[in-house]
């Protein structure tokens, strides 16, 4: 894997204070993680949004169709999309991560462009996909819900497994690219927890709140 530091100008990245992303392999507990945190941010006293990736705006959905098998795209297509619909994400001037960070808020993100060095990384490349994320900011926390792919598997048969991504093969492929990810923003001035996702999610969300540090409005 080529080192991030070589392909982009900007390195390390912008880092967004108050702004904290979730991730993990499919069933690794990254939607049921920020929602419990954006809750307990606003019981705290703060003001917090909670977003996720795929967006529900029109790129979004999009997106959704080729994972669900209603609409075919490549893999390479697949990676251009996902940063289309970040750019949007980020960049919104009214509902964007931005816009909401400029108004003193928290926002609480489920997967953001480290699903895409994972997944997409896996998929077309991880020169290519770097290349299309390298010019988004990175959040001040990244949460990576570490668990193995047999545990994520095993938790999402329950629902369709009908999303395109959602294989064993696969997914054991993109826990190791996720962790060669993570150790490419090693040295950035995000800070990464990497939190044992195996756990009940009452633990789990325990052990985040305290890794970080969010002091109350009294
Ligand atoms: P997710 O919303 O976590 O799944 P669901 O809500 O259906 O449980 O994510 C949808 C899928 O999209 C998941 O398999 C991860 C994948 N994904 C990427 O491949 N690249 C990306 O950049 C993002 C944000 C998600």
């Amino acid at each position: 894997m080529a080192s991030i530091k070589s392909s982009t100008n900007s390195f390390p990245p912008e880092v967004l204070p108050r702004f904290i992303v979730f991730e993990g392999l499919d069933g690794a507990g990254t939607t049921t993680q920020s929602r419990r945190l954006a809750d307990r941010i606003r019981s705290a006293g703060h003001a917090a949004v909670l977003t996720a990736e795929p967006t529900p705006g029109p790129i979004g959905q999009h997106i959704r169709a080729v994972l669900s098998g209603k609409e075919r795209a490549t893999d390479v297509t697949m990676a251009y999309l996902f940063a289309a619909d970040r750019s949007e994400h980020l960049d919104d001037p009214e509902h964007g991560i931005r816009a909401e960070l400029a108004r003193s808020r928290y926002v609480v993100c489920d997967r953001y462009l480290f699903s895409s060095l994972a997944y997409q990384g896996s998929l077309c490349g991880f020169e290519l996909v770097q290349m299309l994320n390298a010019p988004f900011a990175l959040p001040e926390h990244l949460v990576f819900l570490d668990l193995p792919s047999e545990t994520g598997l095993e938790r999402i048969k329950s629902r369709s497994l009908s999303e395109i991504y959602e294989t064993a093969g696969f997914q054991d492929t993109v826990y190791h690219a996720y962790r060669q990810a993570l150790q490419q923003y090693a040295d950035c001035n995000m800070q990464i927890h990497r939190v044992d996702g195996s756990r009940d999610p009452e633990t789990i969300a325990e052990e985040i709140w305290s890794r970080l540090a969010i002091t109350p409005i009294l």
